[in-house]
């Protein structure tokens, strides 16, 4: 009886950890020939799994890695995941404003189309400081990519109807930004948060300021994934979170299916500056969803980059 109990205790457990961990495919099979497609941070979980996914679709898939040796690697998989050898991979440090000047003056010279961009690299919650001196989180995971996306904007247009992905995270609701210290780096998961709240409000602004000119931007909160990011911390914790994240969070592949939607399919014309979750829109909460705060973020970053 105790053995019977057992049993039927685990196999609920388990069909219930299924039911939580169930997510939507992107159903749309467009393919993308002829279309370049732009990755940060593809050469590790989400984003290589999303290399593959438009790999296979027949688009030109450039990688922009930090690290030479990871980049090299994940550029083999996804050739041979994706059957497709138009696969490469660019070197540039979204930690160092330098360096994605220097990446995206190289981009413009060699790449003659930019469909997809697919601003997707990220640090988890850290305390660190790029080296402008930005606090990690924000410095990589919002201005990073607002000084890449901006760069890149010429291309973008010129190969409209075109889109910007960000990656963002459902975190985001935990915190608000505080322009009096957009650098606040003193908890480490609120620097995180604050930077994904940052990816939002980039997308909100960057839809309104592309409309009509044939740039549309997404922001996607992939769903808690199984990737690589706990590789920013110490063995104890990377040990604990391999449990909890086989329990609970949903493979790399699942998790690029809402960058892969919001990519390919045409629904989501309709919703440009959308937040989306699970291959669908999602409900912001209501301070997220502030243009005001959009704009006067988009004017900070620009100065903050030296853009404008
Ligand atoms: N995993 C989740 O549960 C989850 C949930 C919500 C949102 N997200 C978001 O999804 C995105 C992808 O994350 P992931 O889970 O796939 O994590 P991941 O496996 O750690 O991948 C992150 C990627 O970002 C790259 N990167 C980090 N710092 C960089 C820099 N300074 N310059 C260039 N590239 C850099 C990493 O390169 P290296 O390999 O060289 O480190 C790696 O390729 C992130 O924006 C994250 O915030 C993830």
């Amino acid at each position: 009886m105790y053995l019977l109990c057992t049993i039927l205790a685990a196999l609920f457990s388990f069909l219930v950890l299924k039911w939580m961990k169930r997510r939507n495919y992107c159903m749309d099979v467009k393919r993308l020939d002829g279309k370049t497609v732009l990755i940060t941070g593809g050469n590790s979980g989400i984003g290589k799994e999303t290399a593959v996914a438009l790999a296979l679709r027949g688009a030109r898939v450039i990688l922009a890695c930090r690290d030479e040796d990871r980049a090299r690697k994940a550029v083999r998989e996804i050739k041979a995941r994706s059957h497709n050898l138009n696969v490469l991979h660019m070197e540039v440090d979204l930690a160092n404003m330098k360096s994605i000047r220097e990446f995206s003056k190289t981009f413009l010279q060699k790449e003659k189309r930019l469909d997809i961009l697919i601003n997707n690299a990220g640090v988890p919650s850290v305390l660190n400081w790029t080296d402008d001196n930005f606090s990690m989180c924000f410095g990589v995971n919002h201005l990073g990519h607002f000084l890449l996306t901006n760069l890149l904007l010429p291309r973008l247009k010129e190969s409209s109807p075109s889109r910007v992905i960000t990656l963002t995270c459902s975190n985001y609701k935990y915190q608000r930004l505080d322009f009096q210290d957009l650098n606040y780096n003193l908890f480490p998961f609120f620097t995180y948060c604050r930077s994904k709240l940052a990816n939002i409000y980039f997308t909100q602004e960057l839809a309104r300021m592309m409309e009509g000119k044939g740039v549309m931007a997404y922001a996607v909160h992939p769903g808690y994934v199984q990737s690589n990011w706990t590789c920013h911390y110490s063995f104890l914790f990377q040990l604990l979170m391999k449990v909890i994240m086989f329990m609970f969070y949903v493979s790399c592949e699942a998790g690029a299916q809402t960058v892969v939607h919001c990519a390919v399919a045409d629904e989501v014309i309709t919703n440009n500056g959308g937040y989306f979750c699970d291959c669908k829109p999602a409900k912001l909460q209501a301070f997220a969803n502030d243009a005001g705060v959009a704009k006067k973020l988009w004017e900070a970053s620009e100065r903050l980059v030296k853009l404008a």
